[in-house]
């Protein structure tokens, strides 16, 4: 997209998808194709994609209904190519088989929360917004944060803080969580954030507010989001036509690790322990893997979208 595209009005910077020159460009096939957006959102990547795409039909998918609503107003111009489903990413094979498609030419994920889920204090994902400890995507699901909050035991505390948060106190934390649920139960996102001050310390200036860690660890346990995002990539590789791309955006070394870690495995000739002197996991490379290094937003992007700055996009092709 180019300057006389702003210049003319037709796109706000604000309403421009994270990576959106670096996803449009791996992921613009020639002539009729398929597109699954698993993170549909509110339709920026969806739209950009059918854009540059103009014979592609595409299936959004999200697990959050609000943004579902969203992305079909976005979407509304190419109405005839898209379909939208509700459900979780990692549930690719059934919304594919549901659109009568067997396999696909392009996979896109863009993890994590969007702007109008952190935006709206009722949602509970903000440490600055007053808000109901909920942090829900999908508004159906009896996961909420206070629940965890209030009744996980004290070990499983500590581990998703430990694991999730990668909280060096995750023990003390969760103790002291323990202790003070018994007098008051955690309903509300301020209160939780001065109570995690309180533990840990105070957030010091320029630094990340001390309860940004904490907020992640409990969003990641409310949405199960590694195990989606684990279940997702398995399930994506056998969709992919031979040359179709799967191109993930992640936004925490947690994900990322993950994407990195399962592309790696993915594209080896052979998974066995080092030293074998033969091949016994009759594994073969299923991917190519085209971005060795993840690709991060130029400067003119995170000049006026300060939450690019922390996108990691990883694209793989598929090889056979
Ligand atoms: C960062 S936003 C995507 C924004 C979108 N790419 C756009 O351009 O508007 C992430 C979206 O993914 C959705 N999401 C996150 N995890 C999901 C999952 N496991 N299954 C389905 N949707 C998910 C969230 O509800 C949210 O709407």
């Amino acid at each position: 997209m180019d300057k006389g595209q702003f210049a003319a009005g037709k796109y706000e910077y604000r309403h421009l998808p994270v990576l959106y020159r670096e996803v449009t460009e791996y992921l613009t096939f020639s002539g009729p194709c398929r597109i699954i957006d698993g993170t549909v959102g509110n339709g920026g990547h969806s739209s950009l994609l059918l854009k540059a795409n103009p014979q592609a039909q595409l299936l959004g998918i999200d697990r959050d209904g609000d943004a579902l609503e969203r992305a079909g107003k976005t979407l509304e111009f190419a109405r005839d190519r898209v379909r939208l489903v509700r459900g979780n990413f990692s549930w690719f094979a059934a919304a594919v088989r549901e659109a009568g498609w067997t396999t696909v030419d392009g996979i896109l994920l863009d993890i994590g929360v969007s702007s109008p889920q952190l935006d709206d204090a009722e949602r509970g994902f903000s440490l600055r917004r007053d808000g109901p400890l909920d942090m829900r995507m999908d508004r159906q699901s009896p996961v909420t944060a206070s629940r965890i909050l209030n009744n996980s035991p004290e070990a499983e505390l500590a581990r998703i803080f430990r694991d999730y948060g990668e909280e060096r106190r995750s023990r003390q934390l969760a103790r002291e969580i323990v202790e003070r649920r018994a007098e008051k139960p955690f309903g509300r996102t301020l209160e939780f954030a001065a109570f995690c001050e309180t533990v840990l310390g105070k957030s010091r200036p320029g630094k990340l507010p001390m309860p940004t860690k904490c907020f992640q660890a409990l969003r990641i346990a409310v949405n199960d989001e590694l195990g989606e995002l684990k279940r997702a990539l398995t399930a994506a590789v056998p969709l992919l036509n031979c040359g179709g791309r799967l191109a993930v955006i992640s936004f925490h070394s947690l994900e990322d690790r993950i994407v990195k870690e399962f592309f790696r495995n993915q594209a080896a000739a052979c998974n066995c322990p080092p030293g074998l002197p033969v091949c016994v996991c009759k594994h073969s490379a299923q991917l190519k893997i085209l971005t060795r290094r993840p690709v991060t937003a130029r400067a003119d992007e995170t000049a006026y979208n300060r939450r690019a700055s922390s996108a990691k996009l990883r694209v793989a092709e598929k090889v056979q």
